[in-house]
């Protein structure tokens, strides 16, 4: 085969064959293509489509470019749960110790914050020890004593993944549902899973804005999964608002703290109960998806889910000091408040705003390198729909950039749209797929 003609196929709008997708995508892993020709067959990849089929195929490429976990050796069913990411999602914090405490195991690989989402492995390693990089004996090991386990992207799991990841990072084609799909679940399938619970995002905080953009992603991924025998249920939710009202590393370990010890966060609460409950459906251990959110809503009142969380910590090297000590954690330099500078109702928020604020306060990373500051981040208030007043108290920030203060500052003032109508409020999950 001969690269410049498989890139000349797509470019002129033809479908890939299985074989021709292997080739391309087995040799450019082992170094035997180079990257500008990948970059030009993601261009013309991203501006033509590949179609349901092609990209099942890069999918099942891209996974056995490394390998599958065996997990046959773990007792019961292995779920996890794949969100697409948005600001304030920490549900997989509060999710993971609940469902491994209704007995379903949940071998979970985590990735880091991207652009303005954050990332389940930068908020776990803002609790001091906690380990993210550990290889696969122990990952097996660990889930066998306590049923859950959250690690990243190691070496031997869709190394192809990491590679094209980087390459469309840097050529503008990171925005297409074929390549999100096969990235996602390239890493989703190589863990050795019985079922998938995705939580598609759709909003102003989400990767996909529009709610037509996240159906077609949702049906992608979902027919993807299920093209590979897994069970699946998807889950459209809102992020037109950031979940729950903390958003930074540190912030959002301690608003998860919160919410396993019985704090009522309203929609971080709800949208953590159902995707429990749909993964301890999935895993067997309830009739329905309600069921499985009675049982979740057990764990929690019993103490038994933050008692697993803790344990989850302990064995993967994490100090449970301030999780019993919340109020200990080291403070940041600067903490500001920011109130109303008029009377109204929330009529919009703008998350992708508050997300990059996020990141600019030291919660985040601007460049590659960057290293995060797990107490920088945002308190943020406001909901939609929420009636306010002049002077109220609307947002506080932590951080140690003095020079990012001022902006933030106007940043998040800017962010929430305040008008003399009454808005709605936002519906928190739009739509639910259980395919069994
Ligand atoms: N998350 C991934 O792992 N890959 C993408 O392409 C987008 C989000």
């Amino acid at each position: 085969m001969n690269p410049v003609e498989l890139i000349r196929k797509k470019r002129d709008g033809f479908q890939l064959t299985e074989e021709e997708i292997n080739y391309l995508i087995l040799r450019y892993t082992r170094g035997k293509i180079p990257s500008y020709q990948i970059s030009a067959l993601l261009m013309a990849g991203f501006l033509n489509g590949f179609d349901a089929k092609e990209t099942a195929w890069l999918t099942r490429s891209m996974l056995y470019s490394g390998k599958i976990i065996n997990l046959k050796s773990v007792k019961g069913k292995k779920i996890d749960k794949h969100s697409t990411g948005g600001v304030g999602d920490k549900t997989s914090l509060i999710l993971a110790p609940i469902v491994a405490a209704a007995g379903v195991n949940v071998p979970m690989i985590s990735g880091r914050g991207l652009g303005h989402t954050g990332g389940t492995l930068d908020k776990l390693e803002a609790i001091p020890g906690f380990l993210t990089n550990i290889d696969l004996s122990k990952y097996k090991s660990i889930l066998k004593k306590c049923g859950a386990v959250l690690i990243g992207q190691t070496k031997e799991i869709a190394p192809a993944d990491k590679l094209i990841y980087a390459l469309r990072d840097v050529t503008a084609t990171v925005e297409s549902i074929p390549f999100i799909t096969a990235s996602i679940m390239s890493k989703k399938l190589a863990e050795g899973i019985d079922g998938l619970v995705l939580d598609v995002k759709t909003g102003t905080g989400a990767f996909m804005k529009s709610y037509d953009d996240s159906a077609a992603l949702a049906n992608s991924l979902t027919n993807t999964a299920r093209a590979f025998n897994k069970k699946v249920i998807t889950y459209i939710t809102d992020m037109n608002q950031p979940l729950g009202n903390y958003i930074g590393n540190w912030l959002e370990v301690y608003e998860s703290i919160k919410v396993l010890q019985g704090e009522k966060v309203d929609d971080l609460l709800e949208l953590s109960l159902h995707l429990s409950g749909a993964m301890i459906h999935l895993g067997n251990k309830a009739k329905s998806i309600p069921q499985g959110i009675e049982i979740a809503k057990e764990m929690i009142s019993s103490g038994k889910a933050l008692n697993k969380f803790l344990e989850i910590v302990k064995l993967q090297g994490g100090d449970t000091y301030y999780l019993k000590n919340l109020d200990k954690y080291p403070k940041s330099k600067i903490h500001e408040k920011i109130f109303a500078d008029k009377p109204g109702y929330v009529n919009k928020i703008d998350s992708f705003e508050i997300g990059i604020a996020s990141v600019e306060l030291g919660g985040g990373r601007l460049e590659m390198e960057d290293k995060i500051d797990p107490k920088a981040g945002i308190i943020f208030y406001p909901k939609i729909g929420m009636q306010i007043k002049k002077g109220d108290l609307i947002a506080e920030i932590f951080t140690n950039k003095t020079g990012a203060v001022d902006h933030v500052k106007k940043k998040l003032s800017a962010s929430i749209t305040i008008t003399n109508k009454k808005a709605e409020p936002v519906k928190l999950i739009k739509s639910v797929n259980t395919y069994k």
